[in-house]
């Protein structure tokens, strides 16, 4: 049996393919209104392989000359994002075992070549609330280990329709994403596959 680090909960199958299918609608709405835009890293400027997009109040967005941060607007459009949908609210509200609401969910999408190298999710100020993903389409090998880049990985599918909550004391866990199997979902009009994470980033004001 694969043990996962303490903190890294996987329901696989949470989504039945109809709730799948209404967060897609959902999502393509998000995506029409907040197109799609390809990262780079700070610094080098090298592209990922993902593509991505947000919405919530905040959204996750990297460019070279000012690096990995959050921002109230997208970054080509400078329109505020738009709101993270009612069903992915009652996700958070069900799964994420916090009392905060989410302020950013980043919507990363995958062709059938793209991957993400190791990496942890540290731009939140707030890290008692988890990182909750949503995968949707084709399935990933999905990796992760623990506060330490050197540290020992495991590694497992995530399916459409699977949670993962990546919180405790995995919150500052390295994980990432070694390749996808296009083909193994027909759920999306062509292979590949969407990752929806919802995040927490700030802490509460009062
Ligand atoms: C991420 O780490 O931001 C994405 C994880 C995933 O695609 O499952
Ligand atoms: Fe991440």
């Amino acid at each position: 049996m694969l043990v996962l680090p303490k903190g890294i909960r996987h329901i696989p199958g949470l989504l039945a393919r109809d709730d799948q299918e209404a967060l897609l609608a959902d999502i393509r709405q998000v995506v029409a209104d907040s197109p799609l835009f390809t990262p780079v890293m700070p610094r080098s400027g090298q592209p990922m392989s993902v593509r991505m997009t947000n919405c919530g109040s905040l959204g996750w967005v990297t460019d070279k000359e000012r690096g990995y941060r959050y921002q109230p607007t997208h970054p080509f459009t400078n329109r505020p994002w738009p709101a993270i949908p009612d069903r992915l609210l009652k996700l958070w509200e069900d799964y994420s075992g916090c009392d905060l609401a989410p302020e950013a969910c980043l919507v990363n999408y995958y062709g059938p070549e793209a991957k993400m190298g190791l990496h942890q999710d540290r731009d939140e100020k707030e890290l008692s609330a988890p990182v909750l993903s949503i995968s949707l389409g084709d399935a990933c090998l999905f990796r992760v280990g623990g506060l330490r880049r050197e540290e020992r990985t495991v590694s497992f599918r995530l399916e459409s329709g699977d949670l993962v909550l990546i919180g405790g004391e995995s919150r500052l866990a390295f994980h990432g994403v070694d390749r996808i199997y296009p083909g193994t979902s027909a759920l999306l009009k062509a292979p590949g596959r969407i990752n929806l994470t919802l995040r927490r980033v700030n802490p509460s004001s009062v």
